[in-house]
């Protein structure tokens, strides 16, 4: 649909019963009118290696990038990992942020969610991941924030989102997004 907000979403978690999996599929299904949210899995994407980048960008690579210059805006799901950003995340970013000049992730909106089992739902995680958009000059959106906390009480056996809190907030994080990004779109509209 022209003016629909393309978003690509991407959850730093490779497990099959990942709780970020489970909460992005249900912002997929509880986006707003006007917006649209492509998964996109890391599963193939290799650890950043320099030599590997400058015999040219693995297939995985390109396609991570190309969708993130394609998309309106991204919304990272990430885990949070012994107080800081899994490195299934962070290794996505990496490749990202490159090449410094001209990077996908350079004046990108950017919409940052998480879940864990704790009680901080991924506090600290999400805090450090804002660090590195600060490097690759990407627009993170301030507030609101999601942290979903206690997350294995509020997904089912089938990863399906049960908690009607946890589905309100996300609804209201998703509308809130969808205007932040709409400050970034050119003129003439969304892809
Ligand atoms: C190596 C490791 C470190 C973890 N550290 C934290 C942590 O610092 N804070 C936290 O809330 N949960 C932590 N956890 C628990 C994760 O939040 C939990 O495994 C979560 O389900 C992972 O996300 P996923 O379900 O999307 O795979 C850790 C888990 C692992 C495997």
């Amino acid at each position: 649909m022209p003016g629909t907000l393309q978003i690509l979403g991407i959850a730093g978690s490779l497990r099959d019963g990942s709780l970020n999996k489970a909460l992005l599929r249900a912002a997929v299904g509880l986006a707003p009118a006007g917006m649209a949210i492509e998964v996109f899995d890391l599963a193939q994407v290799p650890l950043y290696n320099g030599d590997v980048e400058a015999a040219g960008d693995p297939p995985s690579v390109q396609a991570l990038k190309q969708a993130i210059a394609a998309a309106d805006g991204v919304l990272l799901v990430t885990p949070e990992y012994n107080h800081g950003v899994p490195g299934v995340m962070k290794n996505a970013i990496d490749w990202a942020s490159r090449p410094p000049r001209g990077a996908p992730l350079g004046g990108k909106p950017v919409g940052l969610i998480g879940a864990s089992p704790g009680i901080t739902g991924t506090a600290r995680g999400q805090s450090q991941l804002r660090q590195a958009f600060e490097f690759t000059n990407s627009y993170c959106m301030p507030q609101p924030e999601l942290l979903v906390f206690k997350a294995h009480e509020k997904f089912d056996a089938e990863g399906r989102l049960t908690d009607a809190g946890t589905a309100e907030y996300l609804q209201r994080y998703l509308a809130a997004f969808a205007e932040w990004v709409r400050l970034f779109v050119p003129p003439g509209g969304a892809s």
